[in-house]
């Protein structure tokens, strides 16, 4: 039977910063473990990635970072793309949304849909923030939850509990940029009638079918993409604005349309269809047979999220498709739960969180370790959590002690009584018979758990086959057996190894780098998923054992964790802290006290002020924003902190060297740090 052809996507995660084990855990982990096994089953998938370059996570982190967007996502793709690399997540394409192919593909998309007439253009009041000139959208504001009375509600959702908002919804709205009440004004903007669409979306969601030709089966589907997306329809659907004042983004492909673009969600789906044109283009493939109607009418279109995703993917994306009317729509929406860490959410702005970056460059070789952990608590079902001590526990006491040492049991033997040379297998006994066709139907169990996306039971079966070759061995002793019946320890060793290659074959898609080694050490080809055993015969030789699987130590356990401490959350008007430095980053500031001894007005420029300054070592022209709460009069004589060694700059036609430090608060006033006892000038701060 020809096998089912797949296009597999993994949730674009926003370039605004790096992955945190969180993101593992519950998209690309699970996803990449689908395709490995699909591609190694032998369907024909392209997996399909990408980064998510637009919309206010992107340009509030570049506001938080004081570098422009571009910058913001330049820097971030790249971290991302290695980390995915590095930690072997198999996509076939990992593309930006950034890209100029993806503006054009989008663009495109959005222009068929306003010009089969699938938008409503509406004027309406939003909220813009008077002194930053902007509107302020999605999480450029924030407020009181209406549903859950959570007071830092974002103004596209809350994320206490979970509500879709828009911003008008919010209690007491504050605007993000300005930490001020903002005003209402007049914009217009594309609208999506979700609402249009509630019927054949219950069709589709509840049976699987649209206009009666049944497309998937929904007992395939999680009970709770089901159970969300039909509360989200019985509440009823609303028009949701696919448009943004915002300048950064795609344009608006419409005349008169300056300054807007395309919200982001309805962007960065299409991000897949233009990762797969890209891929395709690459590699000589014919992008409409992974997602076109005719091209692609039998394969499956599958999409691996998070389960904050799944409103914009089982509805809204399926919405766009729908109404473009060149589209597949997708036939699975696997989301996962959240994982937790230590007790807690994972939490970038309070940086609780294990960065994969980070874990990577510190255990470069600790890859499979990782993923065979997050695999064994991935959030399918519920929100799970990640601890070190459970990750030590399953390191040491599951990879080492069960499957590691059987491995080296095995082998070690095998070197020990035979030069490294496999022995044959001769009479075999019921019990040798027994486990040969227990372990010939693990294959069979992983690939029926893992096409219902179970992967956490089907780790367990691959390390059943571990578990298996333990009692084994265990049971027939061939240490012991070897004195008095040489000839049965031949055979109990072939069988033996032919767990261990079984146990190499099905750890393809978990630990691929521990089937590799398996493999080359076993002398054996990779093979298709459901290639029937034995392949193992006498006379081959095979390679020295190592130890795969190191133990983890209390004091590593110790040290991640020392290394997890919050940054403290502020729920107040003021900016939130910035990211981490390291002490050699602080050290790098010289940082004196200086006496203001000249102070002077720049001329024509009413926020500037000239001032002299002794800096105890020597004295210098500083130019300061700061003439709107000091006149010349109030800042001279004043002791100030200076940073001494930031890069000349010439303001104005004046050279200034180095920077006043001042105290802001959020009205905006300032006031220059005194010291407690009268230095002079010069001392530095540390
Ligand atoms: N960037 C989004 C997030 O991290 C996910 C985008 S998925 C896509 O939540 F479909 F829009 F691409
Ligand atoms: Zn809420």
């Amino acid at each position: 039977m020809e096998k089912k052809a797949y296009t597999v996507t993994a949730a674009l995660p926003y370039a605004n910063g790096p992955l945190h084990l969180g993101h593992v855990a519950g998209v690309y982990l699970p996803a990449d473990i689908f395709v490995r096994f699909l591609k190694l089953n032998g369907h024909d998938v392209a997996f399909i990635c990408g980064s998510d370059e637009h919309g206010a996570a992107i340009t509030l982190r570049a506001k938080k970072e004081g570098i422009k967007p571009q910058e913001i996502v330049d820097k971030y793709h790249r971290i991302i793309k290695d980390s995915f690399e590095t930690f072997q997540i198999s996509f076939d394409i990992f593309h930006r949304t950034s890209s100029p192919l993806h503006h054009q593909v989008a663009s495109d998309f959005f222009k068929k849909l306003h010009d089969k007439d699938t938008f409503k253009e509406e004027r309406s009041l939003q909220y813009y923030d008077n002194d930053y000139e902007q509107f302020l959208a999605d999480r450029y504001i924030t407020g009181t939850c209406p549903k859950c009375q959570y007071e830092n509600a974002y103004g596209d959702q809350c994320e206490k509990c979970g509500a879709d908002l828009s911003p008008n919804e919010l209690i007491n709205p504050i605007s993000t940029l300005s930490g001020k009440t903002p005003q209402l004004k007049e914009t217009a903007h594309w609208y999506l009638p979700m609402n249009e669409h509630e019927d054949w979306l219950r069709e589709w969601i509840q049976k699987g079918s649209i206009d009666g030709k049944l497309l998937h089966d929904p007992k395939t589907w999680k009970n709770q993409v089901i159970g969300q997306c039909m509360s989200w329809i019985n509440g009823g659907l609303r028009a949701r604005a696919m448009t943004r004042d915002l300048d950064w983004g795609i344009p608006v492909p419409l005349p008169n349309s300056e300054g807007k673009v395309l919200y982001v969600w309805l962007d960065a789906p299409i991000g897949y269809i233009s990762a797969t044109q890209q891929w395709a283009l690459d590699n000589g493939k014919n992008w409409k047979d992974y997602w076109c109607k005719e091209e692609a009418k039998d394969r499956k279109l599958v999409h691996f999220i998070g389960k904050d995703n799944i409103v914009f993917h089982a509805i809204i994306f399926p919405i766009l498709l729908k109404a473009h009317g060149d589209f597949i729509l997708p036939e699975n929406v696997p989301a996962y739960e959240f994982l937790n860490l230590e007790g807690d959410k994972f939490s970038t702005s309070r940086n609780w969180a294990v960065w994969l970056h980070e874990y990577l460059e510190n255990y470069p070789t600790k890859v499979d370790e990782l993923k065979y952990v997050l695999t064994s608590i991935a959030p399918e079902n519920k929100d799970s959590e990640f601890t070190w001590i459970d990750f030590q526990t399953r390191i040491n006491s599951e990879l080492a002690d069960i499957y590691g040492n059987f491995v080296n049991r095995v082998t070690v033997l095998i070197h020990k009584y035979y030069k490294g040379v496999i022995p044959s297998a001769h009479e075999l006994t019921t019990y040798d018979q027994k486990v040969l066709d227990e372990i010939a139907t693990i294959p069979g169990k992983i690939s029926d758990l893992l096409y219902q996306y179970k992967i956490r039971e089907a780790q367990q079966e691959m390390m059943n086959l571990a578990r298996i070759g333990n009692k084994y061995l265990a049971d027939e002793e061939p240490w012991k057996v070897i004195k008095s019946d040489p000839l049965r320890v031949e055979t109990i060793l072939n069988v033996a190894l032919q767990i261990t290659e079984q146990l190499a074959l099905c750890s393809r898609v978990f630990l691929p780098k521990t089937a590799d080694l398996l493999l080359q050490m076993l002398r054996i080809e990779s093979s298709t998923w459901d290639n029937k055993l034995p392949m193992i015969s006498g006379g081959n030789t095979i390679g020295t054992s190592t130890i795969l699987f190191e133990k983890i130590t209390d004091e590593w356990v110790e040290q991640e964790k020392s290394k997890l401490i919050t940054s403290p959350t502020t729920n107040s008007n003021y900016p939130i802290m910035k990211e981490l430095i390291s002490f050699e980053d602080f050290t790098k500031m010289d940082l004196r006290i200086g006496h203001v001894i000249a102070a002077d007005k720049m001329e024509n420029a009413d926020k500037l002020l000239v001032l002299k300054v002794d800096t105890g070592i020597d004295e210098r022209t500083i130019v300061s924003g700061i003439a709107k709460h000091y006149d010349t009069a109030a800042i001279l004589g004043k002791k100030v902190v200076v940073l001494m060694n930031l890069a000349p700059r010439k303001i104005r036609g004046v050279e200034s060297h180095g920077m006043l430090l001042m105290a802001e608060n959020s009205d905006g006033e300032l006031s220059a740090l005194i010291s407690e006892k009268d230095f002079g000038a010069g001392p530095m701060i540390s």
